[in-house]
């Protein structure tokens, strides 16, 4: 029998997985994995990588899958001369480790493990870069299904960051010259003409479980209960998934406060949850997003679906949003590049902090100017990725980064 189904958090349904489904098929509702029991000991300290956590993940920890994953545990570290200046205890959730750069890598295993277990065959997918790369990563590595990127044409220089990932006989990428919202259009358009699945996004409980990796690692495996997490938000997953971690655990009121952060270009969410409205109105989507050089990927412009499961979340754990301008995310930026730690952690490996980590921290200061975090609490920040080409321009850093030698 499955240790996992699937249950729907609007209606009574629940039921084992037996197809690849992004709704309720009986109320179209938001479908989420469900474990039958907590387990008494969460963590099986015996398995390798994303393993360790198969008792309270949606996949087993057989001997023939134990080679798709290798990545452990990212770092927590605590930050110097930010936590002084702010008065607070800030920690930084080390996610730049992970082997495409990203949070996102979480989610490959997950995503690619319910397409094999439900034989889906094609799978379209709409990213500005870093799901796509964590998805093409993993099918490369498991070889299968057939992966079908449409990405738009202002992220094509992104993707050549992790070239290597992209094995052609399994990813093939389809450029589309539009915004994020015309882009998701075009691959849902793609999928139908194709016969072809459709990802599906915050709706795919893949993603979602993929991403809770994070925070049943902070809730098992470190020794300190923050007072604040802190996640850069376009579509919402890393809220619902960093309070999921803490649900399946049987300790959800336990999950720290969760701020999310959007950059002020494009903060529907912010909007919103300003307005406290369980949904999303279109009052609160931005009608045009003017593109900035300091917002790459949090630029989701309508989340509708996610939003009010999200808001949820925040009001259970009396979490908060903020959204942050271009020439703080900038200030934040730099900002890491006071910490000892990123320093050199640059000169190790020439690697650059993203826009998402900057637009995050950005809402840290501003949340502790604002009265929102208190002086003396402590909070971890996702630092949810290192920059992709093009991302960052030399000068904004050339007088902050060591000659690397
Ligand atoms: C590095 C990084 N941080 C944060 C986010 C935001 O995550 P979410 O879409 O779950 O809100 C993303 C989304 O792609 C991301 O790539
Ligand atoms: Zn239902």
């Amino acid at each position: 029998m499955a240790k996992y189904f699937l249950k729907c958090a609007d209606c009574d349904h629940r039921e084992p997985e037996t197809e690849y489904r992004i709704v309720c098929p009986k109320c179209k509702g938001f479908l989420e994995v469900a474990f039958e029991s907590v387990p008494a000991e969460p963590l099986d300290r015996s398995q390798p990588s994303i393993f360790k956590f198969h008792r309270v993940m949606p996949y087993e920890a057989t001997p023939d899958v134990l080679d798709y994953e290798h990545f452990e545990p990212t770092p927590i570290v605590p930050a110097g001369p930010l936590s002084e200046r702010l008065g607070i205890d800030l920690y930084f959730k080390d996610e730049t480790l992970m082997p495409s750069g990203t949070w996102k890598d979480r989610e490959g295993y997950v995503s690619a493990h319910r397409l094999l277990i439900n034989h889906v065959k094609d799978l379209v997918i709409f990213s500005s870069g870093n799901t796509a790369t964590s998805l093409a990563r993993s099918i490369s590595i498991i070889r299968g299904p057939r992966l079908h990127i449409v990405l738009p044409e202002a992220s094509r220089d992104r993707i050549q960051t992790y070239a290597q990932f992209f094995d052609p006989e399994f990813v093939k990428v389809h450029y589309f010259a539009g915004s994020n919202d015309e882009c998701i259009v075009a691959a849902r358009k793609l999928a139908q003409e194709q016969g072809y699945t459709i990802e599906g996004g915050f709706s795919n409980y893949a993603r979602r479980e993929g991403l809770k990796l994070l925070g049943l690692e902070v809730a098992t495996l470190w020794d300190r209960r923050p007072d604040w997490y802190v996640q850069p938000v376009a579509g919402g997953i890393g809220v619902y998934s960093f309070y999921k971690a803490y649900a399946d655990l049987g300790r959800a009121a336990e999950c720290p406060r969760i701020l999310g952060v959007q950059a002020e270009i494009c903060p529907p969410m912010v909007n919103a949850w300003r307005d406290n409205s369980s949904k999303l109105e279109q009052r609160h989507v931005p009608q045009t997003v003017i593109p900035s050089d300091f917002v790459r990927v949090l630029r989701t412009r309508e989340p509708a679906d996610s939003y009010p499961v999200v808001k949820k979340v925040t009001d259970k754990v009396n979490g908060a949003f903020e959204a942050v301008n271009d020439q703080e995310i900038y200030e934040a930026l730099r900002a890491f590049y006071r910490e000892p730690y990123y320093l050199d952690h640059y000169q190790r490996t020439g690697m650059l902090i993203g826009l998402e980590p900057a637009t995050a921290l950005a809402g840290v200061i501003k949340s502790v100017k604002v009265g929102t975090i208190e002086k003396g609490s402590s909070v971890l920040l996702n630092v949810s990725g290192a920059a992709k080409r093009g991302d960052i321009r030399a000068e904004w850093l050339a007088d902050l980064l060591p000659l690397r030698h």
